[in-house]
């Protein structure tokens, strides 16, 4: 069945038909993190689509709101899963999100985060084996029950993806109002055009990533790694003060 997401697209944006739950901004920023693994239980219709409503009012230059998105869950998730374990990533991909792991700086940054992960997922450096199967977990949107993925014209230029950006955080702290946890996945970048022909969506579109959405299975150890964040003036500079 084909939802009605927004039914009142020229609603002003403090008119929400729904009362908006009490966890303040803060606590949404600070117990979101990339989720990896969930429980089984569904996520209705009504939660995504009050996380949806919400993430609407993302800003975006312009106020282009360039951003579009399939989201699946139950049979037509299942089927996609199937069809991305059974196909090869694309060659080339439609766009590189590791160009900056060439870089000494941030190579150290994923070298950190991934020892963390593959750590809290008892995965040994050298085990081949497991990693590879943890790369099939990623692909499955770790098994989530609910896959958002985000896609938007190609000729869509930097600024756009940006804006695509603060959409997706904006639904990954909508999500939390709802108890919901996430994973954004660029992983699903690769499969790109598997993505697009399983789904009909046209060669004109770029594929840019999944966002897994789900409740966070809180016993499992990959949810409670410690995650490192560069010091403020890293990355910062302030004058004046
Ligand atoms: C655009 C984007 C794509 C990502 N893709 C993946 C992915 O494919 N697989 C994965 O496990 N994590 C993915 N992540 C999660 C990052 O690894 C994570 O945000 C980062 O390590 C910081 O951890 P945190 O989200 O738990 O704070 C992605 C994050 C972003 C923003």
């Amino acid at each position: 069945m084909t939802q009605n997401l927004n039914p009142r697209p020229t609603a002003a944006p403090t008119d929400l038909p729904y009362s908006v739950t009490a966890m303040s901004v803060a606590d949404a920023i600070a117990t979101r993190r990339s989720i990896r693994a969930f429980t089984d239980q569904p996520v209705t219709f009504e939660a995504i689509a009050r996380v949806m409503e919400q993430a609407r009012l993302a800003p975006s230059g312009c106020n282009f709101q360039p951003w579009e998105a399939t989201i699946l869950t139950g049979a037509p998730l299942q089927a996609l899963r199937e069809r991305l374990l059974a196909s090869e990533p694309d060659e080339p991909q439609e766009y590189d999100f590791s160009a900056p792991g060439r870089i000494d700086k941030y190579k150290s940054r994923l070298t950190t985060f991934a020892a963390s992960m593959y750590a809290a997922s008892g995965i040994q450096r050298d085990d081949s084996e497991k990693r590879s199967a943890w790369l099939k977990k990623n692909v499955r949107a770790f098994d989530a029950p609910v896959l958002l993925l985000c896609h938007f014209p190609k000729m869509m230029e930097s600024a756009q993806w940006s804006d695509v950006g603060m959409w997706l955080q904006t639904i990954m702290l909508s999500a939390r109002g709802e108890g919901l946890d996430t994973c954004p996945l660029e992983v699903l970048g690769m499969y790109g055009r598997t993505i697009k022909a399983h789904l009909g969506l046209s060669g004109d579109t770029l594929l840019f990533c999944g966002l897994a959405i789900g409740w966070r299975d809180a016993d499992a150890a990959v949810n409670q790694f410690e995650r490192e964040r560069v010091a403020l003036r890293d990355n910062l500079t302030f004058r004046g003060f």
